[in-house]
């Protein structure tokens, strides 16, 4: 086999490995929805999740874009200082954890199995359906007040999302410091800030 073909190969099977861990979600749906200043006013933390529950495709995407979608000019839904986009946001639901990837509007499976105890030191939000947790990269952005800034600016669009959709979410400082960042598989430079339950 040629040097060329072993590329080939190569290519292919990343190409593949892409494909498989890769899920593509709904295109979110950026208009309509119900009015800002009543959905701020309906804005609150929830802590009593049913069992079982589940989030459609749909709301997770929409949310998902609320958070750190893309709108203009490349930018996003939330502000960074200096545009540094220093946001990363994994999923943990009861089956897997994923990584969002804004650009392709995909989520890429990094671990297989119910990790949503390790993402949280209450009991209820181990039973929903959903946690998002929101991370950021300390190498784009090493300012701990704006990492802050862009944490808290993510969660407010999603509890807005969340308010407007029908949805309950609370936004969680408490989670395993110890065990999380491994069952994300976060390198180095990433750092969690908070985790935001949402379910039914
Ligand atoms: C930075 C931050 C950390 C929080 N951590 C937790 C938490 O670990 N567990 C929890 O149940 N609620 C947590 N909350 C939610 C607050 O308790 C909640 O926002 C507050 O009681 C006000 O209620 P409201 O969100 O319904 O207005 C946190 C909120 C913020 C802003």
């Amino acid at each position: 086999m040629t040097k060329l073909h072993l590329l080939l190969l190569g290519i292919i099977s990343l190409m593949a490995s892409f494909s498989i861990n890769a899920e593509v979600l709904p295109e979110p749906q950026t208009t309509g929805g119900k009015p800002l200043m009543q959905v701020m006013n309906e804005r609150k933390s929830s802590r009593d999740y049913q069992e079982n529950q589940t989030v459609t495709k749909q709301d997770l995407s929409n949310m998902l874009w609320a958070a750190w979608g893309i709108t203009h000019d490349g930018k996003r839904t939330i502000a960074t200082a200096m545009n540094r986009q220093e946001l990363v946001l994994y999923v943990v639901t009861p089956t897997e954890v994923s990584r969002y990837n804004p650009e392709a509007n995909t989520l890429t499976v990094v671990n297989t199995g119910d990790f949503r105890k390790y993402s949280t030191m209450q009991d209820f939000a181990a039973i929903a359906p959903i946690n998002i947790v929101l991370v950021v990269d300390t190498s784009k952005q090493s300012k701990p007040e704006f990492q802050g800034y862009t944490a808290g600016a993510a969660s407010q669009n999603i509890y807005l999302y969340c308010a407007q959709a029908g949805l309950k979410s609370v936004v969680r400082a408490g989670f395993d410091v110890e065990n999380l960042p491994q069952v994300l598989k976060l390198s180095s430079n990433e750092r969690i800030m908070f985790v935001q339950t949402v379910g039914k």
